[in-house]
């Protein structure tokens, strides 16, 4: 059989960590590769809890019949009051489109704004699966220059005017890949200068409340005075991912865009996915729970910290300090390809990180590498820094 593929997927390659993944069967290993929650502060038993009172409701069999593509209605007013958190007001039911994961917020978002050869502007590095979609949709990623506190307005200017992009894609705080947080100054600066140049604004938000130190950040969407920025945020970093549970929040008229796209590519989210987390939330379970898993990852964080200090040739490696999320982002100072050592450092040091090239639309940058702490233990922390620390200095110095 020939497998005749569409362009469009074919010269598509597999996500690259999801490709390390198949590399890192050996149970020695020490991965910092992943993303992933830590596994032991997944909440099965409320869930299991809450499940069962479900089953046990009336409403039980409508939540396993078709839903509608909106989302469940409770979760949809219960998430429309949630988000003043992030400073998001006036928000009613009509600007709440449950989603399955924020991933599918990226996807719809691409879908129904990108024509073949459009171009995307992304903080460069961005996240991976990003550039992964967009490109299924045939758009042209552009990077905009990352500073300490987020990407540059003027560089982001420049290419606006430049490139007459379709979309801006941003992961505000604590940014996948280097944990970076953009500052409010920014966000309000990226909002006017958006809305004067017609640009619509993915505001990606999965990590936000996983802050385990300094000041909450107000969103981008929360300066959006013109209806071009769409906030998306999920709770697979808060409650459980395989659950699959996200939402957006957009002007009404996006959102019903963004609801016939999701008709088409899976109806709806599940029924007892939202009623779950709608029963989580209004239980009250949401903000103990949180406060419970930041505690886990301010220690493991500090652990990577103070490793990293301890075991880093630090004079050659700039790493960032992040406030919250799940990752730390190394950058040599020198001229060392992350990708070409990748297998030679897992090989001799049995430790996995993520080669920064893979998260750089277009350009070719590869003196980068991420680093996850939510996955390994903190001894796995100590050791697999000081290996990599040994690694690495053993290759400054030969050079
Ligand atoms: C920046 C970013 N956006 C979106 C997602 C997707 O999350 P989910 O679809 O589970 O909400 C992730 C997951 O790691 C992420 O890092």
């Amino acid at each position: 059989m020939i497998y005749n593929y569409s362009d469009r997927v074919k010269n598509l390659k597999g996500n690259a960590i999801r490709e390390i993944f198949a590399l890192l069967k050996d149970p020695e290993l020490i991965s910092f590769a992943g993303g992933f929650p830590t596994l032991q502060t997944l909440p099965n038993k409320e869930i299991k809890e809450i499940t069962d009172c479900l089953m046990n409701s009336e409403e039980a069999l409508h939540i396993l019949q078709y839903g509608s593509t909106e989302g469940y209605t409770p979760l949809r007013n219960t998430v429309a009051s949630f988000v003043k958190r992030y400073g998001i007001e006036n928000v009613t039911e009509d600007n709440v489109l449950i989603v399955s994961g924020g991933q599918q917020t990226i996807d719809l978002t691409n879908k129904c704004f990108v024509n073949k050869g459009d171009t995307v502007l992304c903080e460069a590095p961005t996240y991976l699966a990003f550039l992964h979609i967009l490109k299924t949709y045939e758009g042209n990623a552009v990077g905009v220059k990352s500073e300490e506190d987020g990407i540059s307005i003027s560089d982001l200017e420049e290419k606006i005017v430049k490139c007459q992009p379709k979309l801006l894609y941003l992961v505000p705080t604590f940014s996948n890949p280097t944990g970076k947080t953009l500052s409010e100054k920014k966000r309000k600066a990226i909002a006017e200068l958006t809305a004067k140049y017609n640009v619509m604004v993915l505001e990606d938000d999965p990590y936000s409340e996983l802050r385990f130190s300094g000041e909450r950040v107000k969103s981008l969407k929360s300066f959006d005075k013109a209806g071009n920025v769409i906030f998306t945020a999920s709770f697979s970093k808060t409650i459980a991912p395989g659950l699959r549970c996200g939402y957006c929040i957009a002007d009404k008229e996006v959102i019903r865009k963004l609801t016939i796209g999701k008709q088409a590519t899976d109806v709806h989210t599940s029924s007892l996915s939202q009623a779950i987390i709608n029963e989580y939330l209004k239980k009250g379970l949401f903000e103990p729970h949180v406060e419970s898993i930041k505690k886990v990852y301010k220690e493991k964080k500090d652990a990577m910290a103070e490793a990293i200090k301890k075991y880093m040739p630090c004079d050659k490696i700039k790493f960032t300090d992040p406030e919250g999320g799940l990752f730390i982002w190394g950058e040599f100072s020198d001229n060392i390809d992350t990708d070409e050592i990748f297998k030679d450092v897992c090989l001799k040091t049995k430790v996995a990180y993520v080669a920064g090239s893979t998260f750089f639309p277009g350009e070719n940058v590869k003196n980068t590498f991420r680093l996850n702490y939510s996955n390994a233990t903190l001894q796995q922390i100590d050791e697999g820094i000081k290996k990599l620390g040994d690694y690495f200095k053993n290759l400054l110095g030969a050079k």
